[in-house]
């Protein structure tokens, strides 16, 4: 495991640690699945990704209050992979929001929006049995929200859901798969891939012209999204973004008091360790 780790203030009397790991990308298929999906099966390389996840579970177990994983547990549906993420999220440990590969049938073959997520969805007989669009959970006093926001966009309900959150009084940790643009997460991102897109949510016109047409189809804002981006970086409570998707880690403020943590693969061990004082 390759652990970073942060400290944020939050102005809490006790702290609370969460180990933040993203990108597991577990890629089985067996007999079960069509010849297309075992095709894919091993794509992602690293074949011990299952036995370094088990690695972090047993690292929050021992020292943190909470594993809080933020999509592509899977890297694509087949039958050995939903046993497996339906066996691990039954652990009380574990906080999970779904990533765009959580519902991906054979990763790329199709336009990719809420039509396609709740087919999928129920293809698989409703995800993996846990909350895969929304997700919260209170622990020592911080309320952890995961929002699936894996097709580059926000919705209103989103919004409205947040809302009804703040009102509860409690520092707010956002926890969701495709990162909120920020320059210089944007600038890191096109020195890695020069010439390519940042996959972040929210960006401008004038970020997405080197973007090709797909690509910029794909990740410009609807105005729903724009919503819900004003309001996280106006709301005093939200202290704190997970987040993954890239799979390199990187941390940038997004407001003087709004923290964006972006943790790197979890298939090659990365996981960062959270702890909020
Ligand atoms: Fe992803």
């Amino acid at each position: 495991m390759k652990l970073e780790r942060i400290s944020v203030k939050i102005g809490l009397e006790k702290p609370v640690k969460l180990l933040h790991v993203t990108d597991t990308h577990l890629d089985f298929a067996d007999a079960r699945d069509d010849e297309k999906k075992r095709a894919l099966a091993g794509r992602m390389g690293h074949p011990d990704k299952e036995s370094v996840f088990d690695e972090q579970i047993a690292f929050a177990r021992a020292s943190c209050d909470l594993l809080v994983h933020t999509g592509d547990l899977i890297d694509f549906v087949s039958v050995p992979n939903v046993e497996k993420a339906r066996a691990l999220l039954k652990d009380e440990k574990i906080f999970f929001i779904a990533g765009n590969h959580d519902y991906s049938q054979y990763v790329g073959e199709a336009w990719e929006d809420n039509a396609y997520r709740m087919n999928s969805y129920m293809k698989m007989g409703y995800g993996f049995g846990v909350p895969m669009f929304w997700n919260t959970r209170a622990v020592g006093g911080v309320n952890v929200i995961g929002i699936d926001n894996s097709y580059y966009q926000f919705e209103d309900w989103h919004l409205w859901r947040l809302k009804r959150e703040a009102e509860k009084g409690l520092p707010m940790v956002l926890a969701f798969h495709d990162p909120i643009f920020e320059k210089s997460l944007y600038e890191e991102h096109m020195r890695r891939q020069p010439g390519g897109c940042t996959y972040l949510v929210g960006c401008d016109e004038e970020h997405l012209l080197p973007y090709d047409e797909f690509r910029a189809v794909q990740q410009r804002p609807t105005d729903a999204t724009m919503r819900v981006i004003d309001y996280i970086k106006s709301e005093p409570l939200i202290k704190v973004i997970l987040t993954g998707h890239l799979h390199f880690p990187f941390v940038s403020n997004l407001t003087d008091s709004l923290l964006q943590i972006v943790s790197g693969g979890g298939f090659c061990g990365d996981a960062t360790e959270v702890t909020l004082v």
